[in-house]
């Protein structure tokens, strides 16, 4: 199941995220690739040590936690901090792959979460570059993702997918993985479902007792389900 929210940064926010991604350094995108990844990883990231990377994961985190439509659609339990990359000149692709399973916590030895989820959140204008299109293979087929600046794509982690060359200017993105309270993509789904249609009965018809009874049933299903 593939989700786009938009403006998930305000236009501010990403004025700022751009600000403090200008005075950064690029480092080669292989830090956090396994080893399949790594080789068909090319693209650059900010290291860890990036001086402007604690504000720049804080923006973005903050920014995620005002939106509910992200918490549906993932279901958080543990967020890894998110990464920050760049495709452009001869640095410029990601052939298709897998995401690992378990990635480690940055600055925290030994401690892993696993992705259920990962989510590209686009920074770059569309116009500003050719190619750089997130190609995601589901059971439905092949999905390609370009979206404004400031949207978000949420997708499950278990998919293969790509980044198609860039080959005309810059395609800058944060990404990010998590560990959703629900392990499941089909019951994540079924969730997600269920609380689109809840929101709009609630929305046409108030609360009524049926209303209220299929809200309770969301949340015993979410009981039945979650992990925490
Ligand atoms: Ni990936």
């Amino acid at each position: 199941m593939l989700i786009t929210i938009d403006n998930v940064l305000s236009d501010d926010e990403l004025g700022t995220v751009h600000s403090l991604i200008q005075q950064s350094q690029w480092a080669s995108g292989q830090l956090t690739a396994g080893i399949q990844a790594a080789q068909v990883k090319n693209n650059q990231q900010l290291p860890e040590d990036a001086p402007h990377l604690p504000a720049l994961r804080h923006l973005v985190l903050n920014a995620l936690q005002r939106s509910p439509l992200f918490f549906t659609a993932a279901l958080p339990l543990k967020i890894l901090p998110p990464f920050f990359n760049r495709y452009s000149g001869a640095s410029n692709t990601y052939g298709f792959h897998t995401d690992n399973a378990m990635r480690l916590v940055p600055q925290q030895p030994g401690t892993y979460v696993r992705s259920d989820v990962s989510a590209t959140l686009f920074l770059s204008k569309p116009q500003d570059y050719d190619g750089g299109v997130l190609t995601i293979e589901d059971t439905f087929g092949t999905h390609g993702v370009k979206l404004q600046a400031g949207s978000l794509v949420v997708y499950p982690s278990s998919s293969i997918h790509a980044v198609t060359p860039v080959t005309r200017g810059e395609r800058i993105a944060c990404f990010l993985f998590l560990q959703s309270m629900v392990r499941d993509p089909g019951q994540r789904r079924l969730l997600y479902d269920m609380d689109m249609a809840l929101l709009k009965l609630r929305g046409e018809l108030g609360e009524t007792p049926p209303v209220v009874q299929l809200t309770g049933t969301y949340h015993n299903l979410l009981r039945r389900w979650a992990e925490s």
